[in-house]
């Protein structure tokens, strides 16, 4: 070994492979927390050790270290011995809570966990390896159940709202007066637009089956009058027209060929001026920094036949293709960004 190479690898240590290597055991922790209903335990008020075990139904050998390694990971305070939420953990993990995004990690825990178990056939085979495997069907269960349906549509809404506060803040909608959301789940896009740009009016347009939980959620925000629910199927049937079409976390579950039949379909709904907008994780160009944005792309391949996710110059050239004559990319938020074509 050179002097130099030798001077470099006394600098160098495992601890950041090692560290990703088993990061799965901290996520899993956090998972089973929201399983257990950890923070909805909490929620009334600090609990010692003892008291919380016993309500958690925790086995003594397990709940100290348990709870103490929620400490250490950030997801709960201790002081004098009593466990309390943070108040992140607080906000968004107690069951009880409109702001509750644990709809998002129990599904992670149930599902997309186990299923990720299996990513080396995937990315072997190219198949997807969830309920399809065996031929159960999880989201036609998931629209046949409405308690589960209404979870999951609300922890759609807690994942988009920093996007979708961001394209309200960014975009310039004083030049347009009605939005189209495309798969729009309880419309948690529309209610940010709605209220950040009164002059605005907006349709949510998604299954059937998302009717009644989109109403109810646009009704408790006192936004019924501006905002509306059409159902159908966004491959099949005539989509409403609209100055601004909006597609969030949408491309990424299917293959090119629906991509672009979904952003012709949109393109064909706005006037000329209008504008089509497409957000969620999108990667960068260069593929090697937004790392959420990369395995979310293999997330897709574990849940769908064809989907992935894209970069913005990938993305923009899909809008060219079906004749958008103007395109651009901006970064909203952590590991969202949008791309926007006008037509
Ligand atoms: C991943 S969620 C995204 C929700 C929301 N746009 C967001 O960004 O938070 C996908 C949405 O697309 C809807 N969807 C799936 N297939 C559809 C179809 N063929 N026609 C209309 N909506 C569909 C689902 O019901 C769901 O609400």
């Amino acid at each position: 070994m050179s002097a130099t190479a030798q001077t470099r690898a006394t600098h160098v240590t495992p601890e950041a492979i090692l560290q990703l290597g088993l990061a799965f055991w901290g996520s899993k922790t956090l998972l089973s927390a929201v399983e257990l209903g950890v923070f909805s335990e909490l929620s009334g008020g600090p609990l010692a050790q003892d008291e919380l075990a016993v309500r958690l139904g925790l086995h003594p050998r397990s709940s100290r270290d348990f709870l103490d390694a929620l400490v250490a990971l950030g997801m709960l305070e201790r002081e004098d011995g009593r466990y309390a939420n943070t108040a992140a953990t607080e906000l968004f993990l107690d069951r009880a809570k409109p702001s509750y995004l644990g709809g998002l990690l129990e599904m992670a825990n149930a599902r997309l966990y186990p299923f990720w178990g299996r990513l080396t056939e995937a990315l072997r085979t190219g198949e997807p390896q969830n309920e399809s495997r065996t031929g159960d069907d999880f989201f036609g269960a998931l629209y046949a159940d409405p308690e589960r349906l209404r979870q999951f549509l609300r922890a759609m809404t807690g994942l988009s709202t920093g996007a979708a506060m961001g394209i309200a803040a960014t975009f310039p909608f004083d030049r347009y007066e009605t939005v189209l959301d495309l798969g729009c789940a309880e419309g948690g896009l529309l209610v940010q637009l709605a209220q950040r740009h009164t002059h605005l009016s907006g349709t949510g347009f998604d299954l059937p089956a998302v009717k009644e939980p989109f109403e109810e959620y646009v009704r408790t925000m006192g936004l019924d009058d501006r905002l509306q629910f059409v159902a159908g199927d966004f491959f099949d049937d005539p989509l409403p027209s609209a100055d601004v079409v909006t597609l969030g976390h949408i491309l990424h579950d299917w293959g090119r060929e629906e991509k672009l039949a979904l952003l012709r379909r949109a393109y064909d709904a706005v006037p000329d001026g209008g504008a089509v907008i497409v957000f969620e994780a999108i990667i960068d160009d260069d593929r090697r920094a937004n790392a959420f944005g990369l395995l979310m792309s293999l997330n897709m391949l574990i849940e769908t036949p064809g989907g992935s996710d894209y970069t913005a110059a990938d993305c923009q050239g899909w809008m060219r293709e079906v004749g958008f004559s103007e395109t651009y990319a901006e970064h909203l938020v952590g590991p969202d960004s949008m791309v926007v074509g006008i037509k």
